[in-house]
């Protein structure tokens, strides 16, 4: 019964009204909350833009200085948390762990799940952009082996989570202030994009009255597949597999073939259909990072700049308007960071954190809210009686 819209993958459904971003697929363009991204990665920091995608408004010094004071204060997850790592396998999958820790965080901080109270919602966006790279840096260190290590807070958020992820108890480490610098960008690059699935997700699984940690979690299952946030993995590994830039031509040749599935990771976009500008910053970004750390003639990245080259002149690429998402170079900067593949669908959920929280309180905060209900075209079978399986 009813008259329904079919628009399969929501292509053109406008599922809520939103303040926080927006993006002209067709003009590279993308804002929060009204500031271009290339302002805010070139002279903002992370916890800045969190404070601009939570508040709607760029903090000034003193409301920066407390908002980074009360973010460092959540940086501890309960000494619990740490018996529940033990439970998983040492080989988890990071994006595994982090589903179930983040959705976990609900069964410890039980104050915060009360959806009804303004205060409490912005205790539980502050608690889960400061937990997450606890939780992360966690989930890393588990699967390699080491002890995890706590927070220390006189680090800014950014050098805070490397020195998670990297400060051994036996030995001085110090944070490398520009790689730091470009994770922090990477962050900001990655902190907001409107209503992509994970969002969706987010929104979708809040509009029930789900507590905000379970909101979370429900976007990182969604997040982790290879068709969204699983990309920059996914990219990289077909650049490993590429290896050198005299085998691209024919995988350009499997992108093309009809009746192969392949697709080159890392490419198209379902909202740019020219350029993705956090791509353009990313390229640099990732360049930058190469320098710094002396790492020249990389075959990886030859192999990501020629396969950029030859795609960016390919008539299929060209009409199709298929070009560097985000994803391409951030995998090859995360790698030479130091952060196994596994782990970069982890960092792309930290910093959307914000995004996905910041989304949740909007539309809880929305008078006109109700609980998500597509619908569907029914193609199944038109009504029949029920054969007992005696005669069937
Ligand atoms: N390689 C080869 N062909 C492609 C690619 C690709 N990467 N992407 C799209 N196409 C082709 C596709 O086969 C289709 O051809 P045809 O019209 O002949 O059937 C056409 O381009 C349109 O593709 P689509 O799947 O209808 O486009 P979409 O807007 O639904 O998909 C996408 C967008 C990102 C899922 C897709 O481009 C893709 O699978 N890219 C590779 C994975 C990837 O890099 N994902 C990261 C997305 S950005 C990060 C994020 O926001 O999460």
């Amino acid at each position: 019964t009813g008259v329904f819209t079919y628009d399969p993958g929501f292509t053109s459904t406008a599922s809520c009204e939103s303040s926080i971003t927006y993006i002209d697929g067709d003009e590279g363009v993308l804002l929060y909350r009204g500031y271009p991204i290339e302002q805010l990665a070139e002279h903002g920091d992370f916890l800045e833009t969190c404070y601009l995608l939570l508040y709607g408004e760029l903090p000034n010094k003193a409301q920066k200085a407390d908002f980074d004071y009360r973010v460092s204060r959540h940086t501890m997850v309960h000494e619990q948390m740490a018996r529940f790592f033990q439970g998983f396998r040492r080989d988890a999958h990071p994006m595994a762990v982090m589903t179930g820790c983040v959705g976990a965080l609900s069964a410890f901080y039980h104050d915060s799940t009360d959806i009804s109270d303004p205060t409490q919602r912005m205790i539980a966006s502050m608690r889960l952009v400061a937990k997450m790279p606890t939780l992360a840096a966690m989930a890393y260190k588990y699967n390699i082996g080491q002890p995890f290590v706590y927070p220390k807070n006189e680090l800014d958020y950014t050098a805070n989570f490397l020195h998670m992820c990297y400060a051994v108890p036996c030995e001085e480490y110090k944070v490398n202030p520009v790689l730091a610098r470009a994770l922090d960008k990477i962050f900001i690059l990655h902190a907001d994009h409107e209503q992509n699935a994970s969002t969706s997700t987010v929104r979708l699984a809040g509009s029930s009255g789900a507590n905000p940690f379970a909101c979370i979690a429900a976007g990182i299952a969604c997040l982790w597949g290879p068709a969204h946030g699983g990309a920059n993995e996914a990219a990289l590994k077909m650049l490993s597999e590429i290896g050198t830039p005299d085998r691209i031509p024919q995988y350009i040749a499997k992108a093309k073939d009809k009746n192969d599935p392949f697709r080159l990771m890392g490419f198209g976009h379902r909202v740019y259909k020219n350029y993705d500008p956090r791509a353009k910053i990313m390229q640099k970004t990732c360049h930058e990072v190469l320098r710094e750390l002396g790492i020249k003639d990389d075959p990886l990245l030859e192999t990501a700049v020629e396969l950029e080259r030859i795609a960016l002149h390919d008539d299929y690429f060209i009409e199709k308007k298929l070009y560097p998402n985000i994803d391409f170079y951030s995998g090859i900067t995360l790698k030479a960071m130091g952060f196994p593949v596994s782990m970069f669908t982890v960092l792309f959920a930290l910093a959307r954190t914000v995004g996905w929280i910041a989304q949740w309180k909007e539309m809880i905060e929305d008078p006109g809210q109700r609980i998500g209900r597509p619908r569907q075209l029914y193609i199944g079978a038109e009504r029949r009686d029920f054969v007992p399986i005696t005669e069937r």
